[in-house]
């Protein structure tokens, strides 16, 4: 299975990406989580990475391009693979129309997850997730049993730099203006498989699933 999931911030990828790459057992590629392991790293890709995302803007194409090609190329990627929040740019996609080409593979289909901005914002302010295994929590919807503390590992729960309420609203505008016309795009394709993404959790990946249907 060779899948993007899309969707606005706080739609729900990641969470949804945990469970897919369980059922599909495929890889689970998110450029921001790669972004955010290189910050923790202290790596120079982390650090020009930092600038902005701390803002809401978008990392430049030709680097966040050029860590995807690297990624795709690994071997574990030959027999599927889950894309989480790329490509974001019209950009970014034909690159990664070339990327494929050139490895030989061919997607199957782009999940769309769609939720109204007031969901979002809710979503996102109240996210928190483990520093240690990186799991994903929130305060209200999804709380873990202790308060701060990971149920999977014990680790600390901490607030992502960009889900304070004043950089959200950034995120959903450069959303709004780059990447939601990535939807046409791959409409035009007849690749696009929208999903109501203000269900329950359990709801959306039944909905995923019946919309993937025997791929
Ligand atoms: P990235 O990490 O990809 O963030 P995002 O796209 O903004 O999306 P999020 O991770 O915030 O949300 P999500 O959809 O994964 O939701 P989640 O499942 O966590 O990117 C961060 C930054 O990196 C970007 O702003 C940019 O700077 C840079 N970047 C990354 N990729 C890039 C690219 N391709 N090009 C350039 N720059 C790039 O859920 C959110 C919350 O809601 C959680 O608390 C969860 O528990 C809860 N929740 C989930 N589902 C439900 C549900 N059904 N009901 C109730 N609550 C739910
Ligand atoms: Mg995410």
């Amino acid at each position: 299975m060779k899948l993007i999931l899309m969707g606005p911030p706080g739609a729900g990828k990641g969470t949804q990406a945990e469970k897919l790459i369980d059922l599909y057992q495929i890889p689970h590629i998110s450029t921001g989580d790669m972004f955010r392991k290189a910050q923790k790293e202290g790596t120079a890709l982390g650090l020009q990475a930092k600038s902005y995302m701390d803002q809401g803007q978008l990392v430049p194409d030709e680097v966040t391009i050029g860590i995807v090609r690297e990624r795709l190329s690994e071997d574990d990627c030959k027999n599927g693979f889950l894309l989480d929040g790329f490509p974001r740019t019209v950009q970014q996609a034909d690159a990664l129309d070339g990327i494929l080409t050139d490895l030989g593979m061919s997607l199957d289909a782009v999940v769309d997850i769609q939720v109204n901005k007031d969901f979002l914002v809710e979503r996102l302010t109240g996210r928190r997730v483990c520093k240690a295994c990186g799991a994903t929590y929130h305060v209200s919807f999804n709380a873990p049993k202790v308060e701060n503390v990971c149920d999977k590992c014990g680790g600390e729960l901490y607030q992502r730099n960009d889900d304070k309420i004043e950089t959200v609203s950034n995120r959903l505008d450069v959303y709004a203006a780059q990447t939601a016309p990535l939807i046409e795009y791959y409409q035009s394709k007849g690749m696009i498989k929208s999903i109501d993404g203000s269900k329950s959790v359990e709801e959306v990946l039944a909905d995923i699933q019946a919309a993937l249907g025997s791929k």
